[in-house]
C-alpha cells in the first residue's frame, strides 16, 4: 500500500456560530434568522479536518482558549484522529470565534475574533519542529500572527518541505518574507486585497496571478468559487472548471479545497488533476450546512468522483 500522506497544519481553530437568514441585515436593522448552527471551524482546523477525512495523517499546531470551547475543540481533533501534541489551551484569552451569516444563495459573511489564535508564536512552531519535518506539506493560513506564518514558511523552505499558504483572511503580505513559497492559494477577494488589483474575470485573475508570481512565489492557485480554480506558474495559467452542485452553504469550501488538494498532491496526482479533485471535494462541501460537518469522508468522495468525473 502507498504511504499515507502526512500533512501538518500550523493555523487557527475557531467555533463557528452560523445564522441562516433570508438576507443580510441592513445597518440599524434587526431581522429574524430561520436556522442556527454551532460547530467547529477556523480555517486551519477546517483544512486539517479535510486532509484527515481525505486519508492523510494530520498534525495540528494551534492555540485555543482555556474556556468552554477550547477543550471541546481539542477533543474534536482527537476524535477525528488528528495529532494534538502541539495544540495548547491558553489561560486568560477566549478561543477563536466566528459569527457567520449565510443567505439562501449559500453566500456568507464572516467576522473572525482571533482570540487564542493570536498567541501562536514562532517559538511554538520550532517546538513542533520534529513533527513538521516529517510532513509532506505544511499548510498555513493568516488567522494566526503573520510573524508566525513567515517563520513557518522559512522553516519549510529550510527543510525542503512543500509549503501551502492560504492568505485568508485577505491582508497585506510581506512578499519578501514568503519568497520561494511553493503555493499561494487565495480566493478572488483575497487575491484582490493582496495585490490591489481587481479580480472580476478570468483575464484579470491571470494578471493578478502573474503579479503574485513576479514576487517570487512558485505557484499560485486562485479559487474562483462556482467557476473552479486558476492554476498559474512560470509556464502560464490553466483554468480548471468546477463541478455543478446545488449549493446551500459555501462556508469552509475554500478550506475543503486546500485540505484535500494537499492530500491529492502528496498522493502523487499531477497538479491539475489534484486541483480537479479538490474542486469536486470543495463543491460537495457546499451541498449541506455547516463547516467541518459538511466535509465528506474519502470513501464518499471516491464514490462521487467515480460518477461525476466521467460526465
Ligand atoms: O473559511 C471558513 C472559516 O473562516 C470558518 O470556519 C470561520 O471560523 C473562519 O475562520
Amino acid at each position: 500500500m502507498a504511504k499515507r500522506p502526512r500533512i501538518a497544519v500550523v493555523g487557527s481553530a475557531n467555533i463557528d456560530l452560523t445564522t441562516f437568514a433570508e438576507q443580510f441585515p441592513k445597518p440599524g436593522e434587526t431581522i429574524f434568522g430561520h436556522n442556527f448552527d454551532l460547530g467547529f471551524g477556523g480555517k486551519g482546523a477546517n483544512q486539517a479536518v479535510a486532509a484527515k477525512l481525505c486519508g492523510a495523517d494530520v498534525s495540528m499546531v494551534a492555540r485555543v482558549g482555556a474556556d468552554l470551547f477550547g477543550p471541546a475543540t481539542i477533543e474534536n481533533f482527537r476524535k477525528l484522529g488528528i495529532d494534538t501534541t502541539h495544540v495548547r489551551a491558553i489561560e486568560g484569552v477566549s478561543s477563536g470565534v466566528a459569527p457567520i451569516f449565510v443567505e439562501p444563495s449559500g453566500q456568507n459573511r464572516i467576522i473572525v475574533v482571533k482570540g487564542a489564535n493570536d498567541k501562536l508564536e514562532p517559538h511554538d512552531v520550532d517546538a513542533a519542529g520534529e513533527i513538521l519535518r516529517q510532513a509532506d506539506s505544511i499548510v498555513l493560513q493568516c488567522e494566526i500572527p503573520l510573524r508566525t506564518v513567515y517563520h513557518t514558511v522559512q522553516f519549510a523552505r529550510n527543510h525542503g518541505i512543500r509549503c501551502i499558504l492560504n492568505p485568508a483572511p485577505g491582508q497585506a503580505i510581506d512578499f519578501a518574507a514568503v519568497a520561494g513559497l511553493d503555493y499561494l492559494l487565495p480566493n478572488e477577494s483575497e487575491a484582490e486585497t493582496i495585490t490591489g488589483m481587481a479580480v472580476g474575470d478570468l483575464e484579470a485573475s491571470k494578471q493578478c496571478a502573474r503579479k503574485l508570481l513576479s514576487s517570487g512565489i512558485r505557484r499560485v492557485i486562485i479559487t474562483l468559487g462556482e467557476k473552479g480554480a486558476l492554476v498559474s506558474g512560470a509556464e502560464g495559467s490553466e483554468h480548471v472548471p468546477a463541478f455543478s452542485v446545488s449549493t446551500v452553504d459555501t462556508t469552509g469550501a475554500g478550506d475543503a479545497f486546500i485540505g484535500s488538494f494537499a492530500v491529492f498532491l502528496a498522493e502523487g496526482y499531477a497538479e491539475s488533476e489534484a486541483v480537479r479533485r479538490a474542486n469536486l471535494y470543495a463543491g460537495l462541501s457546499t451541498m449541506s450546512p455547516g463547516t467541518q460537518k459538511s466535509f465528506l469522508s474519502r470513501s464518499r468522495f471516491d464514490q462521487e468522483w467515480a460518477t461525476r468525473s466521467k460526465s
